[in-house]
């Protein structure tokens, strides 16, 4: 398959989304490293569009010919002591793996939210140590390694060792 990543767009989910959405979010190799479990039915992937991707502060369907093909997340937190810090999360549907569509996805979008909100300096990534792909994502869209954290999170029943990375504001080309 080929796949043409001019083509690769970034929108809000809409509940018209729900069987393209349930095919990566209702799909164990995607959820694997989410903290999110598997959906399993439509009526599920409706409510998760309604309950969580519509109201979240900076959730994108990652699209192609605006059909939803995976997600990009920046959560942006708040408080007067973290607003300069928002934490991203993304999949892509697993036929789509390997096109280089979620690091084009991730340039994009690392742009637009720094745009959208101005607060914020610095952008997280914790990538789960054994996540090879994911790493390679962020470090071709600019991010920086920071370290090792060792058992840091539990996600499905384990600890996990987890990569931490960062990308700054700054780290924006001046001229795009
Ligand atoms: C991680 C994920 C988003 C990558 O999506 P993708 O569209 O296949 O990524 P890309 O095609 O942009 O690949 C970027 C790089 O990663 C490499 N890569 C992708 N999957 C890999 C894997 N399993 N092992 C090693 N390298 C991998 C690619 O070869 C490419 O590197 P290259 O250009 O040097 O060859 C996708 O595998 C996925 O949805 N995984 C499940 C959800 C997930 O882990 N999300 C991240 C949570 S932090």
């Amino acid at each position: 398959m080929e796949v043409d990543l001019s083509k690769i767009t970034l929108r809000p989910f809409k509940l018209e989304d729900a069987d393209d959405f349930l095919l990566f979010a209702g799909d164990d190799q995607v959820t694997n490293y989410l903290r999110w479990q598997t959906l399993s039915s439509k009526q599920e992937a409706l409510d998760h569009i309604k309950d969580v991707c519509i109201p979240h502060p900076w959730r994108r369907s990652i699209c192609i010919d605006n059909c939803s093909i995976g997600f990009i997340s920046i959560f942006p937190f708040s408080g007067e002591e973290h607003r300069f810090k928002a934490n991203i999360g993304y999949g892509v549907a697993v036929k789509y793996w390997g096109h280089g569509i979620a690091t084009k996805a991730l340039k994009m979008a690392v742009p637009q939210f720094f745009a959208d909100f101005p607060d914020v300096v610095r952008l997280e990534a914790f990538i789960d140590a054994q996540n090879l792909g994911s790493q390679r994502v962020v470090e071709k869209t600019g991010f920086q390694k920071e370290g090792l954290l060792r058992k840091y999170a539990y996600m499905k029943g384990n600890l996990r060792d987890m990569f931490i990375y960062s990308f700054l504001s700054t780290d924006l080309p001046a001229n795009p």
